[in-house]
């Protein structure tokens, strides 16, 4: 049985429909990915799986029973890292930590037990005395994340977790992502980076404007473009006469310029080096080198809807 089962959520805010129709599964022990651009609908999913608001229609189920009908063993179980940081910036990280514990009921000893763990874990140990508004974005970050950690969550979603913090915040809690799910605890991890969401999950469901438009593992998804492939070619001049001679190759897709690179889509070209090398050769340009582009998730995107994923 699923840990989680979403099913068929649908939610509206006045004439904007946010989720359209969303199902998806949790398995237990794995990092689920909801991969989509800023408006997907990403958030309200997670907030109707949290409880914390209500669809206008659809369920979900934790353990084979309604979380609408009855949120209390869920809510026991679960940590949420909200894409909006919410901490007392007057208090110190260890007074904000003590604060979260006490909404868990989390007292006295164990309390004390807790926060020295989670702080090992979001490695924030000597900066806890100091006051949150001191702290950097990646900093209260972490904070936030530890705050979700307190009562041992046995499921964990973390919204956007790295937006608009340094590097080496981020990649502090991509390791703890992993780290957490390696001593056994699932998480559900929204972003609209594809590489965060392809080097932490085990399956994606990729959303764009309130649906999911695919899910898989990686490589299933990466099976949708097979075929097409994407091709930078250096010349040391770029004329149109190239150009023309390029777009004339019949599978070519899509030709993108910058100064003199130049990136072709592809599909089903097998014999794209030698058709290339040919149509060059008919002109005054050269080549000064060609490389293959290895397939990612921003081009299953791409493909899928048309657009960016980072629009
Ligand atoms: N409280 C709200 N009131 C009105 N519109 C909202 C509200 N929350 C989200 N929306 C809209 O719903 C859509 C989905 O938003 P959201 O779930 O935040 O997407 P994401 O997290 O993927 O960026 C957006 O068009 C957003 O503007
Ligand atoms: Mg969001």
């Amino acid at each position: 049985m699923a840990l989680l089962k979403v099913i068929d959520l649908k939610k509206h805010y006045k004439n904007i429909k946010a989720v359209g129709g969303i199902s998806f599964e949790v398995k237990r022990g794995e990092v689920f990915g909801l991969l989509g651009p800023n408006g997907a609908g990403k958030s309200t999913t997670i907030s109707i799986i949290s409880t914390l608001i209500a669809p206008d229609y659809g369920d979900v189920l934790y353990k084979g029973e309604s979380v609408i009908k009855s949120p209390k063993n869920l809510q026991k179980n679960l940590g949420v890292v909200p894409q909006e940081i919410a901490l007392y910036p007057t208090l110190t990280g260890y007074e904000n930590l003590r604060f979260f514990g006490n909404i868990y009921g989390l007292t006295g000893r164990l309390l004390k037990q807790r926060i020295e763990e989670v702080s090992e874990i979001i490695g924030i140990k000597d900066r806890l005395k100091d006051k949150v508004e001191k702290y950097s974005g990646g900093m209260k970050r972490r904070i936030n994340i530890g705050a979700a950690l307190l009562h041992r969550p046995e499921l964990l979603i973390m919204d956007e977790p790295t937006v608009g913090i340094d590097p080496q915040s981020r990649n502090h809690i991509l390791d703890t992502v992993l780290e957490l799910n390696r001593k056994g605890m699932t998480i559900i991890y929204t972003s609209h980076y594809m590489e965060e969401v392809e080097y932490l999950c085990t399956r994606i469901s990729i959303m764009d404007k309130g649906k999911i438009i695919e899910s898989g593992t990686r490589d299933e998804l990466i099976e949708v473009i097979k075929g097409n492939k994407r091709i930078e070619i250096r010349f040391d001049k770029v004329s149109d006469e190239l150009i023309e001679k390029i777009r004339d190759i019949n599978y070519v897709n899509k030709i993108e310029i910058i100064e003199n690179e130049v990136t072709i889509t592809i599909n089903n070209g097998d014999e794209i080096f030698k058709d290339i090398i040919e149509r060059v050769g008919e002109t005054d340009v050269s080549i000064l080198s060609i490389d293959v582009k290895k397939p990612n998730l921003e081009e299953v995107f791409l493909h899928l809807t048309g657009k960016a994923l980072r629009d």
